[in-house]
Order: C-alpha cells, then sequence, then structure tokens
C-alpha cells in the first residue's frame, strides 16, 4: 500500500474514512463534515460504531473512537473498518486525521487498515483486498507531516502480516525447512544475514536438546541463526539476544496429547515473533546489534521418536532426563540459549515461546507471563507492551521452585510431574541454561500468541510479539 498527503478535498472522489471522538449521545449540535451533518440520533461517535454517508460522489463512513482511545482498540477498529467494509473502499480512498491525534494514534490507524487486509482464506479463491492492489494510493488528509509515521506504520503491519500467514498456514506448509527458507529470503530482502543448521550440522555442532525433539519427525529440523547489523555499530552499539521456539507442530510426542491438539500449528509462534521482529527491526534500521536464534522442529510420534525416561544431552554440556516428551519447547529453547550466549554473549536476552497450557491457565487470553531476574527489563518490557496493547505480567523465579526440575539420574529433568506451577518450572529449566546471564527475561505467549477473534470463526494468529520485541529494543 501507497500514500499520499492531501491538503483538502477538493476534487476528490471516492471513500473518505472520517474518524470521530464521541460527542454526546443526545447532542443538539450535529457533526458536520464536508457539508454533511450527522445528527446524534444515528450517531455521535460511540466506539464500535460506524455510520455510511453517501454524497457528492463520495462514501463517507464516520468512526467512531469513543471519548478516549488506546493503541489496542485503534487499530482493531481499523483494521475492522478495512476488512469487514472492504466494498465500501473502491479504488481512492481518503483518510481523515483529525487533529488532536498523536504520533502513536496515527501510527494504529494506518497499521490497522493495513492489517485488515489479511485474509485467513488461504487456500481459497477470494478477491483480492483493495489495498493490495499494485496501484491504490491511500490519501491521507492532514494538517501535519506524518509520512514517517505512516511510513513507519505500514512497516509494522506488514512485518505482523507475514508472520500472521506463517502461524496460520497449516503444518504440512509450514515445516522447519519452510521456515529457514522464508529466513533466508527476508534476510536477504531486509538486509539481516542467516545462517541454518541441518540434521548434520547439528548434530556435529551437539545440539543434543534440539535434535531428540526433531527424531520422530520426516521434516528435518532446522536452527536458524540470523544477524542483525546496524551501520556505523562501534563498541557502544547494544546487543540484543532472541531466542524463539519454533516448533511446526506439537503432538506431543509419545506422550501425545489428549486436548487441543488441532490449535498445534501454533507451536512456532515465538520463533514466528522473532522472525517478524528481525524483518521490522532491520526495515527500521535501529541501531542495535540483534542475534537472533530459532531452533525449527517438528514433535512427532514415530518409532524414532525420542522416549519418556530417555537421557540426552544438551548443547551446554548438561544431561536432561525426559520425564514428558510434551514439554519439547524447554529442550529446544535450551539448546537456543546455550548456542546464543556461548557464540555470541549478547548484553540483553529475551525469550519468547508457547511454553505452558499453565500460562494459558494463569492469565488466559489477556497477557503473557513474563519472568526475569533483572528489574530494569521487566519494565522495559512491560512499558512496550502496554504502549501498544501487548500486555505481559510477571511471574517469580524464586529458587524454591529449584527442586522442581531436580533429577535422580542426570543434570535436570524437563518436568516437575506435578499439575501446577507448570510456567514457573518451565522458566526454572530455562533459567538453568542461561549461564546465569544478568539480563535475560523469558516470555511465555501460550496465551496470546493464537485466539479467537471478530476476525474468524475459529482460533487464528495474534502476531503477539513482532511489535513488543521490537519496540523493547527501539526502547532500550
Ligand atoms: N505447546 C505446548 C504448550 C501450549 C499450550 C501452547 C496451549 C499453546 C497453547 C507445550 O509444548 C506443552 O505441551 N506443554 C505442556 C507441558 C507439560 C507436559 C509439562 C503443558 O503445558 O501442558
Ligand atoms: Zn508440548
Ligand atoms: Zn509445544
Amino acid at each position: 500500500m501507497k500514500t499520499n498527503t492531501i491538503q483538502n478535498l477538493e476534487g476528490f472522489s471516492g471513500t473518505i474514512l472520517i474518524p470521530v471522538f464521541e460527542t454526546y449521545a443526545k447532542s443538539l449540535v450535529p457533526i458536520e463534515f464536508h457539508g454533511i451533518s450527522v445528527h446524534s440520533k444515528v450517531f455521535y461517535g460511540k466506539k464500535d460504531t460506524h455510520y455510511v454517508v453517501e454524497k457528492y460522489d463520495c462514501t463517507h463512513i464516520f468512526i467512531g473512537l469513543g471519548a478516549a482511545i488506546d493503541y489496542k482498540s485503534l487499530k482493531t477498529t481499523f483494521r475492522r473498518i478495512s476488512a469487514k467494509q472492504k466494498d465500501l473502499l473502491g479504488t481512492t480512498v481518503a483518510l481523515v486525521l483529525p487533529e488532536q491525534f498523536t504520533v502513536e494514534q496515527v501510527e494504529a490507524t494506518i497499521s490497522g487498515l493495513l492489517l485488515g487486509t489479511y485474509d485467513l482464506g488461504h487456500f481459497k479463491k477470494t478477491d483480492k483486498h483493495p489495498f493490495l492492489n499494485d496501484d491504490f494510493e491511500l490519501s491521507i488528509l492532514s494538517k501535519n507531516d506524518f509520512i514517517e509515521t505512516t511510513n513507519k506504520a505500514l512497516k509494522i503491519a506488514k512485518a505482523q502480516l507475514e508472520i500472521l500467514n506463517l502461524v496460520d498456514l497449516p503444518p504440512n506448509v509450514v515445516t522447519p525447512k519452510y521456515l529457514s527458507n522464508w529466513a533466508n529470503e527476508t534476510g536477504k530482502k531486509f538486509g539481516f544475514e542467516v545462517e541454518t543448521l541441518g540434521f548434520e550440522a547439528s548434530k556435529k555442532a551437539g545440539l543434543g536438546a534440539f535434535l531428540s525433539v526433531g527424531k520422530g519427525s520426516e521434516n528435518e529440523p532446522q536452527f536458524v541463526i540470523m544477524n542483525y547489523y546496524p551501520k556505523n555499530a562501534n563498541a557502544k552499539t547494544k546487543h540484543v539476544g532472541l531466542v524463539g521456539k519454533g516448533i511446526t507442530f506439537d503432538t506431543g510426542g509419545l506422550n501425545i496429547k489428549t486436548a487441543g491438539m488441532v490449535h498445534m500449528k501454533c507451536d512456532m509462534a515465538g520463533g514466528a515473533a522473532v522472525f517478524g521482529a528481525m524483518q521490522l527491526i532491520s526495515d527500521l534500521k535501529l541501531p542495535v546489534k540483534v542475534t537472533a536464534i530459532v531452533p525449527c522442529a517438528e514433535n512427532s510420534v514415530d518409532s524414532k521418536s525420542f522416549l519418556p525416561s530417555d537421557v540426552i544431552h544438551s548443547y551446554a554440556g548438561h544431561s536432561i532426563e525426559i520425564i514428558d516428551t510434551d514439554a519439547e519447547g524447554r529442550l529446544i529453547l535450551a539448546d537456543g540459549l546455550s548456542y546464543l550466549i556461548k557464540n555470541f554473549k549478547p548484553e540483553y536476552i529475551v525469550d519468547i515461546a508457547t511454553l505452558t497450557g499453565s500460562a494459558v491457565g494463569t492469565f488466559g487470553y489477556e497477557c503473557a507471563a513474563l519472568f526475569t531476574n533483572n528489574e530494569a527489563i521487566s519494565k522495559k518490557l512491560q512499558e512496550s507492551g502496554d504502549a501498544i496493547g501487548e500486555r505481559l505480567w510477571q511471574l517469580p523465579l524464586w529458587d524454591s521452585y529449584k527442586s522442581d526440575i531436580e533429577s535422580d539420574i542426570a543434570d535436570v529433568k524437563n518436568y516437575s510431574g506435578k499439575p501446577f506451577a507448570g510456567a514457573i518450572s518451565a522458566a526454572k529449566f530455562l533459567e538453568y541454561f542461561t549461564e546465569e546471564h544478568k539480563a535475560w527475561a523469558h516470555l511465555d505467549i501460550a496465551g496470546v500468541a493464537f485466539g479467537d477473534d471478530e476476525f474468524a470463526k475459529s482460533k487464528h494468529a495474534t502476531a503477539y510479539g513482532v511489535h513488543l520485541l521490537t519496540k523493547f529494543i527501539e526502547n532500550l
């Protein structure tokens, strides 16, 4: 989607989007715009309402914002107009930006409009959204210059659209190889380096915990390593490490899932968030060095699958007793974290994963679970999330939980065997592989990566984390 700025509506014909802050249900003063008078009886800017008026060769869509509106609601409002009023959006569309709109509000509005082009019917014969036509240009009517903000908003939505695709496409399409190909192509396009270790290279490197998970699958595991170097990087340039869980499908392995397996194509959503963040960070040319690792594998059922009670050997040299093959995410993340720390030594580390049902049990679909021993990082992550409606809430990493991962036969075990505090013991397991790094955070996004909303009948991707990780890095 391209955009241009206009000063007035003279000579304009097409669709005009007019955001309106709430007035008053019984207001005697009508809303006046472009020679149109809208009485409060039919529309007064109430949140989640809109009103269409056809006049002067133009379709006017008045869009209610309520008295005050947060970033996420604003984005959803415009995603809704773009997705559900598609038939009213012809080849020429103008967006009116209210004078009081902040930079953030402009960003949310434009991002929302582009996100509204997302269509879950990947395998259906459907018409292209008008905004996706090559020659489509959105005219922005504003007194202020929002060109930079507009471009940023489009980049954010573009990265999020990529990730919606990756997560919603089925696991017979999105295999580990598909993800490493995506990373290679995107790296070339946006300017970050990509190296992938397949089965043989991972074996040679000693990524034993990672490889044990993919053993039962026909699809070769791929350990994807990405590096983004900003221009003019120097000794003072900050260095962030990201690790994302890239399980393309989680059957549970031999501890096969008895509930919810149908949703488990979402188990690479943490990895996808890291991929999306890499695209966005390089697209925005952020002045921070970023190393990102996404171990990609499929957790399948087969005679070659790893077994409950197996003892495996991780990259860091720690032995792990497998209590449950469904606790596979922490195994691939353990090797991801160890590889990152040993080979790249980043100053800050964030891992992100659809790790536990326990995180869903604790927070439902409202926020991700955050674990860290670094208060400054905790604050930065929470502030970044609050600003864009991708919320986080912190849970403890107390050492009293350490006994949950103590094994008799090996250095650690992958599951406590207890039906409680599952998100915390998973985080303690990961912590064991962080070499006491002083600035590590773990985000369990099992409840927020894949959900129900007004845009589809079934659960689908949310792209949670793409913007959050990018904003966190931007705010460092
Ligand atoms: N992929 C799941 C976690 C999950 C649950 C993701 C719900 C998205 C939605 C993870 O690999 C898993 O199976 N976790 C188990 C661990 C248990 C066996 C120790 C869980 O949380 O039940
Ligand atoms: Zn699992
Ligand atoms: Zn999983």
